[in-house]
């Protein structure tokens, strides 16, 4: 079943909620502000529904959205170094909003912008023209955003995307995941696993280094679950203590589990991006009361030709998919 209620506050544009249900009762809330999922409740154990991911208590938060609660990441997720990229001979400068780099797109990123709504059968479209030039990157790009809760608490997103000039894309989404369904609880006492037996080595911002090193005895191993709080104490490192890294995944079938011993909630995460960022929210007011696992492209590719040509052509679709699938454990 699919709703839409108009949300009472303040925006330049009107703010709209699409609820989507499915007949076991999960929900998830979408808001045509950035394509942001707002709340995602699936049942636990004890078949009582338990939102598993973050949201704000004050929903006015959602206008500047601070920490991409949930919401639709680009024109191009996760770190652009320097706020810039080589293309064609062209040098395009872009928002530096984490000095001294570019992250999620910049301030003008697609979390700030407000997304059409078309409801389809099953699924809730949201669409969004970025004018050429917008936050910096080249090119009109028409971003399509598909959800759709199937009947076995499956949460796919589709992006779909074309572009009328070549430039770099990369698209996700930022739930941060408490599968506890208590945002007062540490996320990261959950049990991960991660099919990959790389990761990018990042410097202190947060870039990679260029070195792609093996998760052979290191912090990094998740390919058997284990706890994600016993892995950062057990590997006290320099000055950041938890994960913000790029982890490769092995191949096209590989998926992350995410386990919660507390409620018995099960996360699979499967898509067609090549790896994902691993983030335990340490920078959060309450760091660590959530996970991110951000399914996307390469971080700061625009300026790593060793990753290989990730541009967005005219005439080609950029097409990726994104599934959670919950369940008990
Ligand atoms: C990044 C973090 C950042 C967070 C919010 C994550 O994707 O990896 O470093 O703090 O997004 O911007």
């Amino acid at each position: 079943m699919i709703n839409v209620r108009k949300i009472n506050l303040e925006t330049p544009e009107d703010l709209l909620c699409v609820e989507i249900t499915n007949t076991n009762g999960a929900k998830v809330e979408l808001l045509n502000l950035g394509a942001t999922i707002m709340s995602l409740y699936v049942p636990d154990r004890n078949g009582l529904l338990r939102n598993v991911v973050l949201s704000y208590n004050d929903i006015s938060e959602y206008r500047a959205n601070q920490f991409y609660f949930g919401s639709t990441i680009g024109r191009y997720a996760n770190r652009i170094s320097n706020g810039c990229f080589r293309l064609a001979d062209k040098t395009y400068k872009l928002q530096i909003n984490d000095f001294p780099n570019t992250n999620h797109g910049g301030y003008d990123g697609l979390h700030s912008k407000f997304f059409k709504i078309r409801l389809l059968d099953e699924s809730v479209e949201m669409s969004y023209l970025s004018a050429d030039g917008e936050a910096g990157f080249p090119g009109e790009v028409f971003v399509v955003v598909i959800y759709k809760l199937t009947e076995d608490n499956e949460l796919i997103i589709e992006y779909r995307a074309t572009s009328d000039q070549d430039t770099p894309l990369n698209l996700t989404n930022h739930c941060y995941f408490n599968l506890s369904g208590d945002p007062a609880l540490l996320a990261t006492d959950a049990l991960l696993c991660i099919d990959a037996e790389k990761y990018m080595e990042n410097d202190s911002h947060f870039i990679p280094t260029g070195r792609v090193l093996n998760v052979d005895s290191t912090k990094y191993d998740f390919r058997e679950i284990k706890q994600i709080s016993s892995a950062i104490s057990q590997y006290n490192c320099k000055s950041f203590n938890g994960f913000n890294e790029y982890f490769l995944l092995r191949n096209e079938q590989s998926t992350c589990v995410l386990y919660d011993q507390r409620s018995g909630i099960k996360m699979t995460l499967r898509s067609n991006y090549p790896g994902i960022q691993f983030y335990t929210g340490d920078f959060l007011r309450n760091p660590r009361s959530g996970i991110c696992l951000e399914s996307q492209l390469y971080p700061d590719a625009p300026n790593r030709p060793e990753l290989g040509d990730l541009i967005l052509k005219p005439g080609c679709m950029y097409n990726y998919t994104i599934k959670y699938k919950f369940q008990i454990q």
